[in-house]
């Protein structure tokens, strides 16, 4: 096989793979509203497609590398061809100049580009007010243990109604998140099959915490994840 032609298809490949996971992480909810209500997409969960966009992005950064020192010599000799003034205040120049003024206008909030951030806080909000929202961030990591002393019950009053519902036997030290996943559901319907058992969870835990990403200045909005 020609190593050439390989690394650049690799290379194509791979920004093609980004892309796509990219626009999928784009347009999901935050890892809040993501990991509790077990929002996927193809099968395939919010950390999955994070998982699968970083490690994509190591290849492509590698297959970059790779490419780069294959066709060092077409590109030096570009370089030599150009001429130092002329690289600077040509191609080279163009691309430094376009890059920049992306980061500025990012950064600085412009119209249109500020647009491209409130699509991404839009998506976010649709699926806040459609999905189930966790009781407090990282509830699906709450063992069966921490949620019966919040609502106050022994644990083994819990562990007798997840039983009850079909999650199978717990032990205390169970997550929200393992009861739910070996019974091939989302976190939050565990949590409901508990609140309808135990009316006192209204009270003890109230749902919706944060409100997704806050305005920032310059691109520094907070997002609770
Ligand atoms: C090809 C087009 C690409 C698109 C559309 C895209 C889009 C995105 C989006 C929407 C996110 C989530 C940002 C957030 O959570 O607010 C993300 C995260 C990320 N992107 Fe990309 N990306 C692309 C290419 C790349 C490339 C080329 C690299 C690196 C070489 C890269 C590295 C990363 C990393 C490391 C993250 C953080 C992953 C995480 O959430 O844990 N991406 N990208």
């Amino acid at each position: 096989m020609r190593v050439k032609p390989f690394v650049s298809w690799l290379l194509a490949v791979t920004f093609l793979l980004l892309a796509a996971s990219g626009i999928v992480l784009y347009l999901s909810p935050v890892g809040r509203i993501a990991h509790w209500s077990g929002w996927h997409v193809a099968g395939v969960n919010k950390e999955g497609w994070q998982a699968v966009h970083t490690n994509l992005a190591v290849l492509f950064v590698a297959a970059g590398v790779w490419h780069l020192v294959l066709n060092w010599s077409m590109l030096w000799g570009y370089v030599k061809t150009w001429g130092g003034k002329g690289l600077v205040f040509g191609p080279v120049g163009a691309a430094v100049v376009l890059a920049a003024v992306f980061v500025a206008a990012t950064l600085e909030q412009w119209v249109p580009w500020r647009w491209i951030q409130q699509g991404n806080d839009r998506m976010k909000a649709h699926w806040e007010e459609r999905l189930p929202r966790p009781p407090s961030p990282h509830a699906e990591e709450w063992t069966v243990a921490e949620l019966a002393q919040r609502l106050a019950v022994p644990p083994e009053e819990l562990i007798q109604a997840l039983e009850a519902d079909g999650f199978g036997q717990s032990t205390g030290q169970d997550t929200l998140a393992q009861i739910a996943s070996r019974a091939g559901q989302a976190p939050y319907q565990v949590f409901e099959a508990i609140r309808r058992r135990f009316p006192q969870a209204e009270q003890a835990l109230q749902p919706g915490m944060g409100k997704g990403r806050q305005p920032g200045k310059k691109g520094q909005g907070k997002r609770l994840e």
